[in-house]
């Protein structure tokens, strides 16, 4: 087995399938989206309040774009989805969301520093398993045009302190320095040297990695080669005094700010682009093989590759899915992120005032709704219970008759006249006192 999915054989879906998503891909449904949007609001109010703006960019770019992330990566080789689009461009679908912002970066030239955060789906022709996905989504944060350590230290705050406003205990930070591209050929050269000399029982696949690109064993998980990727030499040990400095001052940041970090040699992440600083964050209440809700790094050398002006950049990226199991598995409730159903209109009349008193409710900033289809009080009263709501306004025609409506504490059962012109007020005033 590889570390990445063979080609499964191309064939057409059986006739059953076509109609299901894709493997690999899944439809997020409410109730759950309610977490998936909690998620994200959390993570758009915190980014917020550290000045980063969002971000958007296309779901494909032209491939070059891509190119530069790692033509030696499984996820660019291998997994990439690309396509001749009907204008005979080579288009690909984003595999990750840091080339895309650079691109962006480089085409428009904004003033630096530019921080900025972004949701977006991503794809990966991997071998689905749980937490493992061919569309997943990524929350993350870029920031272009700042070298300061002090800034590694913040994207590494933001992302951390989202997974404590998400209630997220078991989530580990380890970190990394990947040197600088002047200190990188001299590291390469004594891996490939240690990795050719000890893993010639390995076989192509890992000799064709170890004179390509040695950096990409480092990472590999197979079973096999971990005992030579054990005793392969330490990046620590070529860091120039430049990185070691810079690295330094990050974990004093972190310290200060009381974020516990463990160092990790062997972190160098799945991307050609990366420099000096690299971290991830791993959950052990998920399954090891794919224990990384969020992972990052330094790659101060992607804009000038891509044609722009030596710039600094350092960023993150955090699965929505992976978040989402994680806090299932720690046990810990969903951010509300919208308000929920807090009145539910029973309509025994068949005019408009249920509609006109929906509207009312709804533009009060009240979650109001019903049910449809001229249905018995009966039915409307257990769909009523069901929508979470605290109060069913009534709407009967003896009450009408006086100008009044009926209002009905769901949690309680208790019941109580309302003037028509006053319900709104009523529940207004009502809804914070309300037993839960
Ligand atoms: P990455 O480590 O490939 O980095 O992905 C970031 C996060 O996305 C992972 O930690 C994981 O939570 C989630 N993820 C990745 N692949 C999958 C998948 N197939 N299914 C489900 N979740 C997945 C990047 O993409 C970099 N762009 C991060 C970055 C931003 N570096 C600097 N700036």
């Amino acid at each position: 087995m590889t570390d990445s999915p063979e080609a499964e054989a191309t064939q057409e879906p059986a006739r059953a399938d076509v109609f299901r998503a894709p493997v690999g891909t899944h439809d997020v449904l409410p109730p759950e989206s309610d977490a998936w949007i909690g998620a994200v609001s959390a993570f758009a109010q915190r980014a917020a309040r550290y000045g980063y703006g969002l971000v958007s960019t296309p779901l494909f770019e032209h491939v070059e774009v891509f190119q530069r992330v790692g033509e030696h990566t499984d996820v660019i080789r291998k997994e990439m989805y690309d396509f001749a689009d009907k204008g005979g461009r080579h288009i690909a679908l984003r595999p990750e969301g840091t080339a895309p912002v650079v691109r962006a970066y480089v085409q428009h030239r904004p003033t630096a520093p530019w921080k900025v955060w972004y949701v977006a789906p991503n794809f990966r022709y991997e071998r689905p398993q749980r937490g493992r996905y061919r569309q997943h989504w990524q929350l993350g944060a870029e920031v272009l045009g700042v070298d300061d350590p002090a800034v590694d230290v913040e994207v590494i705050a933001l992302a951390h302190g989202f997974y404590r406003d998400l209630g997220l205990k078991r989530v580990q930070l380890v970190v990394n320095s990947m040197g600088d591209p002047s200190s990188r050929p001299a590291y390469s050269d004594a891996l490939r040297r240690h990795f050719l000399h000890e893993g010639a029982q390995f076989g192509d696949e890992f000799l064709e990695r170890a004179r390509a690109n040695p950096l990409r064993i480092l990472d590999s998980k197979r079973a096999d080669w971990q005992d030579v990727i054990d005793h392969a030499p330490q990046l620590f040990d070529y860091l120039s005094d430049e990185s070691r400095e810079h690295f330094e001052a990050v974990q004093r940041g972190l310290d200060a700010l009381g974020i516990e970090h463990e160092i990790a040699p062997r972190l160098v992440r799945g991307f050609d682009y990366y420099t000096r600083t690299t971290f991830e964050f791993v959950s052990d209440a998920l399954d090891a093989a794919q224990n990384a809700v969020g992972g990052g790094g330094r790659y101060d050398r992607l804009a000038e590759e891509m044609g722009g002006p030596p710039t600094p950049g350092i960023g993150f990226g955090m699965g929505v899915e992976r978040i989402l199991i994680a806090c299932e598995s720690e046990g810990v409730p969903p951010v509300a992120a919208l308000p929920g159903i807090e009145v539910f209109v029973v309509d025994d009349l068949g005019d408009a005032s249920a509609t006109v008193i929906l509207q009312e409710l709804r533009d009060s900033g009240v979650g109001a709704d019903r049910a449809y289809g001229g249905r018995s009080v009966k039915a409307q009263l257990k769909a009523a219970n069901r929508s979470g709501a605290r109060f069913a306004v009534l709407l009967f025609r003896e009450e009408a008759g006086r100008g009044a409506v009926v209002v009905r504490n769901l949690v309680t059962s208790e019941q109580l006249e309302v003037p028509r012109e006053q319900i709104v007020a009523w529940v207004l005033e009502h809804r914070e006192m309300a037993p839960s």
